[in-house]
C-alpha cells in the first residue's frame, strides 16, 4: 500500500487511514462474487466498521446491513441501506431496539433464545404489524479461530440448540404476529480453512432434511460471517476470496429452488483497506530489549491485547530500509497489556517516524474507547 506520507505531516496522530479505492476493488470484487449466484445476498456486518463514510460507500453498491444493536440499525439506514436488507441479529436486544426496527420495517430479526420470541411477538401486535424471524441455530461447530471469537459451539451463548429447532419452530407458529422466514448459522470469525464452513454446509443439510420430515421448510437460509484475511502478507492478499468462499456454499449446501442463501460478512469486506497511523514517541533502551513507544494504544486498536492478534507493522517513514533493529512495540496506556508486538523487526526507527498497524480496518476503530481520557482516533480517507 502507498501511503501519502507527506499529506500525513499534518495530521494529529494516531488516526486510521482508509484507502478507498481498495474498498472499493474489494466491493466490485464481493459483488462480481454475489452476482454470480442469483439467489445468494451479501449483507455487510456493520460491527466491523460503522464509520459513515464506509457504511455510505457499501450502501452504494447494494448490499445489505446486518446489524447487532438499534444504533446499528439507525446508522445502517442513514448510511442509506433500504430497511428490507436489515437482518438484526444479537442475543440481548432491548424493547426498544426492537421497537425501532419493526417501526423501520427491517428485514428480519435473528433471533436466539424462546423468550426473545414472545417479547418481538408482543411489541409487534401492539404495533399492530408482523415481524418477520429467523432463528439463530447453534450447529456446534469448531471454527478452529481464537476462542474469544468462536462462536457456534455449544458452551457459548449464543443461539438455539439445533435438537431444539422442531420444537422451537412448532413454538413460533402459535406466535401470531410473527412469521419465521429462515434459520440463521454463524461458526467464529477469521476462519481462513475451508473445513468449518463445508461442517456448516453438512450439518445445514441434515437439519434442512429433518426438517422436511417434519413437513418443514424454510425460505431463508443465513450462513453467517468469519471469512478470513490474510494479516501477515496484507500487500499479497489485499482481497480476500470472496468466490471461493460463495462458490464452497454453492457447491456444498443443498439449496432448494425457492430458497434465499444470506451472507454477513464483516472483516472481510474492510479490515484491508484500513490502516492505524502512530508516531514514535520514544525508543527506549532496556538491558535486554529495545522499546519503541508509539503514541497509538489499544485505546485505538485492541485486538492485540483482547485477541493476541499480530497487526503487520511497518515504519513508513524510514528511507532506510535495510539498516533494522528488533523491537516491542508498546503503546502508552498505563497497563502492561498495552503491547501491539514483541520482537517486531523493523528499520531503525526514530522519534517522529510513522508506524503503520495494518489491516486495521475492521474491528479497529469501531473498538476504539477513550480510557485514560484519551481521543478517538480520527479518521482520515485517501479521497478527501
Ligand atoms: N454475523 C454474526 C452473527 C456475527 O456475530 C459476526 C461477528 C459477523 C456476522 C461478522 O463476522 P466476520 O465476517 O467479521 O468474521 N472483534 C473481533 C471479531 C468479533 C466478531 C463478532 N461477530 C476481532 O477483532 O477479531
Amino acid at each position: 500500500m502507498n501511503f501519502p506520507i507527506s499529506r500525513f505531516e499534518s495530521i494529529e496522530t494516531p488516526f486510521y487511514f482508509y484507502d478507498l479505492s481498495l474498498l472499493q476493488q474489494t466491493l466490485n470484487e464481493l459483488k462480481k462474487a454475489e452476482e454470480a449466484h442469483p439467489r445468494f445476498h451479501v449483507h455487510y456486518a456493520i460491527k466491523a466498521n460503522a464509520n459513515p463514510r464506509i457504511l455510505q460507500l457499501i450502501a452504494a453498491k447494494g448490499f445489505g446491513a446486518d446489524c447487532v444493536s438499534g444504533g446499528e440499525v439507525q446508522a445502517a439506514l442513514n448510511a442509506g441501506f433500504p430497511a428490507d436488507k436489515i437482518v438484526f441479529a444479537g442475543v440481548g436486544k432491548s424493547d426498544k431496539e426492537i421497537s425501532l426496527s419493526l417501526k423501520a420495517g427491517i428485514s428480519c430479526f435473528n433471533v436466539e433464545s424462546t423468550p426473545e420470541l414472545e417479547v418481538i411477538n408482543t411489541i409487534a401486535a401492539s404495533l399492530g404489524v408482523t415481524a418477520r424471524v429467523a432463528l439463530r441455530v447453534n450447529p456446534n461447530i469448531d471454527a478452529h479461530t481464537h476462542a474469544k471469537i468462536t462462536t457456534g459451539l455449544n458452551e457459548n451463548k449464543f443461539g438455539i440448540p439445533a435438537e431444539d429447532l422442531v420444537k422451537v419452530i412448532a413454538f413460533v407458529k402459535t406466535l401470531k404476529n410473527l412469521e419465521l422466514v429462515g434459520v440463521h448459522y454463524h461458526i467464529g470469525s477469521q476462519i481462513t480453512e475451508p473445513e468449518p464452513f463445508r461442517h456448516l454446509c453438512e450439518h445445514i443439510n441434515e437439519w434442512q432434511e429433518k426438517l422436511r420430515a417434519e413437513g418443514i421448510s424454510l425460505p431463508g437460509i443465513n450462513v453467517g460471517g468469519g471469512l478470513g484475511i490474510d494479516y501477515v502478507a496484507p500487500d499479497a492478499n489485499p482481497i480476500p476470496p470472496f468466490a471461493d468462499h460463495l462458490d464452497l456454499f454453492a457447491r456444498h449446501l443443498n439449496l432448494r429452488e425457492d430458497q434465499e442463501l444470506h451472507f454477513e460478512l464483516g472483516r472481510s469486506v474492510v479490515a484491508q483497506c484500513g490502516s492505524l497511523i502512530s508516531r514514535v514517541l520514544y525508543v527506549k533502551e532496556g538491558h535486554t530489549k529495545k522499546f519503541l513507544i508509539v503514541d497509538a494504544g489499544f485505546t485505538d486498536l485492541i485486538r492485540p491485547a483482547l485477541y493476541d492478534a499480530h497487526h503487520f507493522t511497518q515504519n513508513i517513514s524510514a528511507t532506510d530500509q535495510t539498516a533494522t533493529a528488533t523491537y516491542d512495540v508498546v503503546g502508552p496506556i498505563c497497563e502492561s497489556s498495552d503491547v501491539f508486538s514483541e520482537n517486531e523487526h523493523l528499520p531503525l526507527s526514530h522519534r517522529g517516524d510513522l508506524i503503520a498497524f495494518r489491516s486495521a480496518g475492521a474491528y479497529g476503530e469501531v473498538m476504539a474507547s477513550t480510557y485514560n481520557c484519551r481521543t478517538l482516533p480520527a479518521a482520515v480517507f485517501s479521497e478527501e
